[in-house]
């Protein structure tokens, strides 16, 4: 009796949990919307994420869980802790530059997909590449500062600038990484 009473309830609780499941389900995912987007690949390869971790993954920085714009790395923020609790300087792990790779691209997709087809031409509201430029270099105001010049002479520029354009420079991504912030 008690173990039939138990599946009718369980049945009940499926039926009625049912159609929120199938909603969230058929909720139409993010990633079908947008045109083409750089790959982990690129990102990774080329010394992207590299960049990043060094000029913009600092602990006060985007080395904060907080930061819509996250970014974990060796002398940054670590994914996982170490179990005796002490600072973890081993090299940035393939997992932290996936979960960098989708900070970057989750950030704000429309428009990097937007810059990505245009090759760099529409860029007037990404914040991606216009916040680290700051409201001193034609970009958008940012509590980081003025960390890059939209020039040929800054490699940080062109490394993210060449990424996000289908453009990607794997040398100049690393020279960037060498500039200490
Ligand atoms: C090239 C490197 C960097 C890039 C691409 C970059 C990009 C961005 C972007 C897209 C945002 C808005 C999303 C968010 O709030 O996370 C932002 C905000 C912020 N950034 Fe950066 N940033 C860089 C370097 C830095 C550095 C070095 C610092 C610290 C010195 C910093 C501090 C902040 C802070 C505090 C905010 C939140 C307040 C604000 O919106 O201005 N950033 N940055």
């Amino acid at each position: 009796m008690r173990t039939r009473a138990r599946r009718l309830f369980v049945v009940a609780l499926a039926l009625a949990f049912a159609p929120a499941a199938a909603a969230s389900c058929s909720l139409r995912t993010e990633s079908g919307e947008f045109g083409d987007l750089p790959d982990r690949a690129s990102f990774v390869d080329n010394n992207v994420s590299l960049f990043m971790e060094v000029r913009c993954g600092g602990l006060d920085c985007h080395g904060q869980v907080g930061r819509p714009l996250r970014i974990y790395g060796q002398t940054g923020l670590r994914l996982k802790a170490r179990d005796d609790g002490l600072r973890d300087n081993s090299p940035t792990t393939d997992e932290e530059r996936t979960e960098n790779y989708r900070s970057v691209v989750g950030l704000e997709p429309e428009a990097l997909s937007e810059c990505f087809e245009s090759k760099g031409e529409k860029i007037a509201t990404f914040q991606l590449l216009k916040k680290p430029l700051g409201i001193e270099n034609d970009g958008i105001r940012h509590k980081g500062g003025p960390v890059l010049r939209p020039t040929q002479s800054d490699p940080g520029w062109q490394c993210l600038y060449g990424w996000v354009s289908d453009n990607v420079d794997a040398a100049e991504c690393e020279r960037a990484s060498k500039i200490t912030p």
